[in-house]
């Protein structure tokens, strides 16, 4: 539960090796000495980021084996999860991939694979981990959601409406906690430089994965809903998400 002063003191990342969510894991942890569970499918990546998040400050971390497209697992995993840490102050749901918009296009279950962990995966760790809360009476769920779901590209519509669909279902589940104490914050980063993008051209108002994880430090603080990665990007995707259908055809986004 969170301190006196509000300050995070535990933490449970899903996708526990992802940039993004070692870096808020680590702006969390390192403010009150938390305690940090990291949860992945690669044990040696998860010591890595262990090292990382206790370098920055962390009292405790622990690792988890965790498979988002394993939804059969998921209520045995957020047992133990709890388990080790007694309840979490927030939940960060950082899995995801970007995958191969082409290899997508082309067949095979390459698609259905990105959807498998980046909605399905995310919806059912969301409603385990969203009982959890509730029953705690305490909590955020980050969810890390994407601009590229708020107005769905050609370019990568895959993965797009992965996260048009994981930020839908974020969105009233948010709604469904109200007053129960627990709640979700929305994240919709831009481009962020890292893994993910390696050898992208960077869009403009690219970011880092330490900006997500300061503005995502910042919301749960002030107990928001949403938080868009860099601010601005609210305004531009208000803009696109209005634009007439040929007209945002003819864009170079
Ligand atoms: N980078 C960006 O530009 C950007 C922008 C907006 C939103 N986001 C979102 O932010 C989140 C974090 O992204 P990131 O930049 O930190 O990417 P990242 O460093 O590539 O991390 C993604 C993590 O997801 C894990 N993962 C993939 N499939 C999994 C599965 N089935 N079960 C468990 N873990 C799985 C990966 O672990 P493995 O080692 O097991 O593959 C990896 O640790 C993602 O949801 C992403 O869509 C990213």
């Amino acid at each position: 539960m969170k301190d006196a002063l509000g300050a995070v003191q535990s933490v449970l990342v899903l996708g526990g090796a992802s940039e993004i969510g070692v870096a808020i894991a680590a702006e969390l942890a390192g403010r009150r000495r938390a305690t940090v569970v990291l949860a992945g499918r690669h044990p040696e990546a998860l010591d890595a980021a262990a090292s990382q998040v206790l370098a920055a400050g962390a009292g405790r971390v622990e690792t988890l084996p965790f498979d988002a497209e394993d939804t059969d697992s998921h209520e045995a995993f957020a047992d133990r999860a709890w388990s080790l840490a007694g309840d979490f102050d927030v939940v960060v749901l950082a899995f995801g991939v970007l995958g191969d918009q082409a290899a997508a296009e082309a067949g095979g279950d390459s698609a259905v694979r990105i959807a498998r962990t980046n909605y399905v995966g995310a919806m059912s760790i969301s409603l385990v981990a969203s009982r959890k809360l509730r029953a705690q009476g305490h909590g955020t769920l980050v969810v890390l959601s994407s601009v590229a779901g708020e107005r769905v590209r050609r370019a990568n519509f895959v993965y797009g409406s992965t996260k048009a669909g994981i930020d839908g279902f974020a969105q009233g589940l948010g709604d469904s906690l109200a007053g129960s104490g627990a709640r979700v914050l929305i994240v919709r980063p831009g481009f962020v430089t890292g893994r993910m993008t390696a050898g992208m051209d960077p869009a403009p108002m690219a970011t880092t994965p330490g900006a997500v994880a300061e503005a995502t430090a910042s919301a749960i603080a002030a107990g928001r809903e949403v938080v868009w990665v860099p601010g601005a990007l609210r305004y531009v995707f208000a803009a696109f998400r209005h634009l007439p259908r040929p007209l945002w055809r003819r864009l170079p986004v």
